[in-house]
């Protein structure tokens, strides 16, 4: 039988529950599947100290559970982090930010001991690139920025109608076929006025949990 990627979703989701250590303050990612982890995080939260939030879109869903979501400032360690990705590789480097909120959840995945991404098979590539790297820009940056992507050989597009929750803009970039994540993702950071970029190779994932037909996969590097 067909699995949906949905279901996939969710069967990562489970998963990863059993890769949370009892009495630790959890780092929570974004998005789709992020969702399904905080729904079934909400099925252990009497086993956590609380969560960090990589968005308000998480802090809510988070606190729609009655899961504690502490300041990251305030918190020491944070042994895991768990988030999707737009893509990755199975050297584990990643496309993140379709959901506008990389910046929190590279400053969040920073600070975690460990990593945890879930995805469904879908997400799975070769290369990097195909999905638009997403770039937060300062808002006055927006023209300049995007004149020194086409210098790089990308096509940045502006994400209309969206404002991130710092308040920038997202500059969604086509046409890059990556190669190497690591010297792009540093290179883009070196761009006055972008606060970051959506490439997470540096610090990549350490555990990826791939959702298949066949159950969950378990990649490590
Ligand atoms: C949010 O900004 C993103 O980095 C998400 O982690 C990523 O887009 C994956 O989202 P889905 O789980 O919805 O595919």
């Amino acid at each position: 039988m067909t699995k949906t990627l949905n279901e996939q979703k969710l069967e990562v989701a489970k998963t990863a529950i059993q890769h949370i250590p009892i009495g630790s303050i959890i780092g929570v990612g974004t998005g789709s599947t992020a969702n399904y982890f905080i729904d079934e995080l909400a099925k252990v939260k009497n086993k956590i100290n609380g969560a960090v939030a990589s968005s308000d879109n998480t802090a809510q869903r988070l606190k729609s559970h009655y899961i504690e979501v502490l300041d990251l400032n305030n918190v020491n360690d944070i042994p895991v982090y768990v988030d999707g990705a737009d893509e990755i590789t199975e050297h584990l480097h990643m496309i993140k930010g379709g959901g506008g909120a990389l910046t929190r959840e590279k400053i969040v995945s920073a600070t975690a001991k460990k990593f945890i991404c879930i995805t469904d098979e879908s997400k799975l590539v070769n290369v990097l690139g195909e999905f638009p790297l997403p770039i937060e820009v300062i808002p006055m940056a927006r023209s300049y920025v995007a004149r020194e992507i086409v210098q790089l050989g990308g096509h940045p597009v502006l994400r209309e109608k969206f404002t991130t929750d710092n308040g920038n803009v997202i500059l969604d970039v086509h046409g890059l076929k990556i190669l190497n994540p690591i010297e792009l993702e540093v290179a883009l950071n070196q761009i006055t006025g972008i606060v970051t970029n959506g490439l997470f190779a540096k610090r990549s994932a350490d555990i990826l949990l791939l959702g298949t037909n066949n159950g969950v996969r378990t990649i490590t590097i």
